[in-house]
């Protein structure tokens, strides 16, 4: 045990971030002792499951934890390991239970050693009842609402030896300017909004994430002015649902706006967003993206389902030809753009005449990509309690036959731009070739050409020789810049 009289002289401050950065600086004592202790620095480990706002969080919990002064691993045999989880699917539950076993023989090694776990599958009062039962040796918990408090809720973790763990059901507040450690120094997401109010029937988001809250768009426009300051150059906008953004701020404004005010920012190239729901995409939005080249021709348009009879029952609010008047009025304002999607098969009463209705969906729009997920029963959501839930052999040769689909089609659509000269933006060297650099078209595509790694963080004109399914291997034709 650590006493903290000596560092609790000053008042503790009330207001975020103030007072987050007070426990950071805490923090960073008791972590000094710890590590005099140790005789060695002591490390932390975040690992990320789930979906770019899992991602674009653990970036934040890093940024935390290194202005605290843990030092970064990889690798799970670290002093401080935090599991940032997800729970849109059963299976992402399991995995976490699985892996808490090793990250116990792990701890049994190194006294030092603490396991905290956050994130979405935490705001599932059944989860935390299992952990406080069988899980004992996690020593902090934490959700989706408090991830701000990292410092604090740490320094407690730190100082006491039960367990801590404090779990929010909701919030309205949205704290601005905690540190941030990205992942890569020329592309960063940008929350513009955190939670959902759609309430599809199968899902567990809005449940464990709590109701659509937007940033005000002053503080995403001057979080952006920084990235670029920073040398970022694409960024990728981040909501459940980005096109209700705006909606419940006191000077409200659309989606398209916030996108055409960030895309006019000198100095930033590119901006992406994610995910828009088919239900409110507006005529604006298309007319911003067709106008606007910094704009990335991409879109991401789940569709879940083709069958107007279980979108009804998914609770979606389109039809199969609402979705493909949509997907016509966006190819014919811009032409080539790239569609990607999710769909779900097996969802509770799908019979083949429904799961045909999807297949007719993916042969008409051609989607470059997709996600495909089996339906997963969550508990809590309303398509839990639905009677007719699908047999797994069925649903598994429905979900074969798709993912065939989606296959074939995906190489073929993919090969479109060969014999064309576009901007990829590079990330990194080849790990299977460092002869090789790969980066990203503005439509998502992945390329590999010749070069090193001077060219990563920048935009580099490549002649795109040739296919080979999912990607493209190219020529650099013309100066990075
Ligand atoms: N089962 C299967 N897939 C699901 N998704 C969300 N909830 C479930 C569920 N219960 C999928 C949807 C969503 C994506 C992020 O995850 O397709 O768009
Ligand atoms: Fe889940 Fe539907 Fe909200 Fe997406 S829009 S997070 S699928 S409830």
């Amino acid at each position: 045990m650590i006493n903290m009289t000596e560092e609790m002289n000053h008042p503790v401050p009330e207001t975020e971030p103030a007072r987050q950065f007070y426990f950071m600086g805490l923090a960073s004592e008791i972590l000094k002792k710890k590590t005099e202790e140790a005789g060695r620095p002591l490390t932390f480990c975040v690992e990320t499951f789930g979906c770019q706002m899992n991602a674009r969080d653990s970036e934040k919990l890093r940024g935390i934890l290194e202005r605290i002064g843990f030092i970064k691993t990889e690798s799970e045999d670290a002093d401080l390991v935090i599991y940032n989880t997800c729970t849109v699917r059963e299976n992402a539950n399991t995995k976490v239970y699985g892996r808490l076993g090793y990250l116990n023989s792990l701890k049994k090694k190194n006294h030092h050693m603490m396991i905290a776990l956050c994130g979405c599958m935490m705001q599932e009062p059944e989860v935390v009842e299992r952990l406080k039962k069988s899980y004992r040796f996690v020593n902090l918990v934490f959700g989706t609402h408090n991830i701000f408090k990292l410092a604090e809720l740490l320094v407690r973790a730190m100082t006491e030896d039960e367990m801590v763990v404090e779990i929010w059901d909701r919030t309205d507040q949205i704290v601005e300017d905690l540190p941030v450690d990205r992942k890569y120094p020329f592309k960063s997401g940008v929350n513009i909004m955190y939670g959902c109010n759609n309430f599809c029937t199968y899902c567990i988001v809005p449940y464990v994430r709590g109701r659509e809250k937007s940033r005000e768009p002053e503080d995403i426009l001057c979080e952006v002015d920084r990235l670029v300051k920073d040398g970022v150059r694409e960024v990728m906008l981040l909501g459940q649902n980005v096109n209700s953004y705006g909606k419940g701020l006191e000077n409200q404004i659309s989606f398209a706006e916030l996108l055409r005010r960030i895309a006019s920012k000198d100095g930033l190239d590119r901006v992406r967003f994610m995910t828009s729901h088919p239900k409110d995409l507006s005529d604006e939005l298309i007319h911003v993206i067709a106008e606007n080249p910094k704009i990335c021709r991409h879109f991401h348009l789940p569709l879940q389902s083709g069958s107007d009879r279980l979108l009804k029952k998914m609770n979606r609010h389109y039809t199969k030809s609402d979705y493909l008047r949509l997907v016509e009025k966006i190819r014919s304002a811009v032409p080539d753009i790239s569609l990607t999607t999710d769909i779900i098969v097996g969802f509770p009463g799908e019979t083949e005449e429904d799961f045909l209705e999807t297949m007719d969906v993916v042969e008409k729009v051609r989607y470059d990509s997709a996600f495909t997920f089996i339906y997963s029963r969550r508990t809590g959501t309303p398509a839990a309690k639905m009677e007719d839930q699908i047999d797994e052999a069925v649903i598994k040769n429905r979900f074969d036959r798709l993912l065939k689909r989606i296959q074939e089609i995906g190489r073929e659509e993919t090969a479109r731009f060969t014999g064309q000269c576009r901007e990829v933006l590079v990330e990194n060297v080849n790990e299977h070739d460092p002869s090789l650099v790969t980066g990203r078209l503005d439509n998502n595509f992945v390329v590999h050409f010749k070069g090193d790694s001077s060219l990563i963080g920048r935009i580099v004109p490549v002649s795109l020789d040739e296919c080979k399914g999912f990607y493209y291997i190219g020529r650099q034709n013309g100066d990075a810049y």
